[in-house]
């Protein structure tokens, strides 16, 4: 009987790539320490010695000369307002083909400037839907959304995608603000819709913690429905059920600001319904809301 040979186990070898960012801050922190874990051969040019210090804490390196002329990828981490003058600062020392990726989601292609567009290099926008409020904030799990003047590039993109576990979509450049409010809407505007739903609660007498702790696992169970059964199935509430007693009470009793929170966003809600309401409670919910 001959000897049953033992298939070698096929590992699937990831890419990894030789990256530079250009800043520390939340975002450029979590990219490091994420790429860092994920062994890629990470470094970081942070501004400020205390942004030097964080870096060092985390054990994440600091680029040098070669980092910068070996780079494969130069990633801008700064504010957006500082996307062109952090790419003209590293534009000498990086080779003339290593592409330049912003992280913003408000700003096109043409935020890079003059200077770095006139240089030829492949540009391109890496932009995760994620609420990044500390660089130990993970990207797994999230959405980012490229754009790249080059196919090649908008691969490489897609690869630092793969290695956070993010997917991917691609914004047309002519569709940036629109795209980037949506995000807001998503993350920072959620936070003061919370705000809003917590000063409710202080309003009835309660306590500002103990009401958010109260309302973030009713925030949670809302979006749980929206992602199991979607926009009208997912529905809960006075409005969705039609129920206009309730709803006029609701704003008689909220102060002015977030009684006018409440309004326009059950107004949103009377047009997610469509027809399913009866045609008088329809109408009697457009008409206290108006
Ligand atoms: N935070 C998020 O949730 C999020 C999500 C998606 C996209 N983004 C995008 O990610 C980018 C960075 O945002 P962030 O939230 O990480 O901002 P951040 O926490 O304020 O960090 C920005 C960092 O840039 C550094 N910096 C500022 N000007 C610089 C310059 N001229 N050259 C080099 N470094 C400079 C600052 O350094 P020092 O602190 O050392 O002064 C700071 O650490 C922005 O484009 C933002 O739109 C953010």
């Amino acid at each position: 009987m001959g000897r049953r040979v033992k298939k070698k186990k096929k590992t699937k070898v990831a890419k990894t790539l030789r990256v530079v960012i250009v800043g520390y801050g939340r975002v450029g922190g979590a990219l490091a320490r994420a790429l860092k874990k994920a062994r890629w051969s990470v470094s970081v040019l942070p501004r400020s010695q205390d942004s030097v210090r964080r870096a060092a804490l985390a054990g994440v390196r600091l680029a040098d000369h070669d980092d910068l002329r070996g780079a494969q990828l130069c990633l801008l981490a700064v504010p957006d307002a500082q996307v062109a003058n952090a790419a003209e600062l590293v534009l000498e020392d990086l080779s003339t083909q290593t592409p330049l990726v912003h992280l913003s989601g408000a700003l096109t292609l043409a935020a890079f400037g003059r200077p770095v567009i006139e240089s030829g290099r492949p540009l391109g926008s890496f932009h995760p839907l994620a609420a990044i409020s500390d660089p130990s904030d993970s990207f797994a799990g999230h959405t980012a959304s490229l754009a790249a003047t080059n196919e090649t590039l908008l691969k490489t993109l897609r690869v630092l995608a793969t290695t956070l576990s993010m997917r991917t979509i691609e914004v047309p450049e002519t569709g940036r603000a629109a795209y980037h409010a949506g995000a807001v809407l998503s993350a920072g505007l959620l936070v003061a819709l919370a705000d809003a739903a917590v000063a409710s609660l202080q309003h009835a007498g309660l306590e500002r913690e103990q009401s958010l702790q109260a309302l973030l696992p009713l925030m949670r169970s809302a979006l749980g429905g929206l992602a199991t059964r979607g926009f009208s199935k997912g529905l809960t509430g006075p409005v969705a059920r039609g129920d206009v007693a309730v709803v006029q009470a609701h704003l008689d009793a909220l102060p002015a600001e977030v009684g006018s929170v409440y309004r326009l966003l059950s107004r949103r809600t009377l047009a997610l319904m469509g027809e399913s309401l009866p045609a008088e409670t329809m109408l009697a919910l457009k008409r206290i809301l108006a």
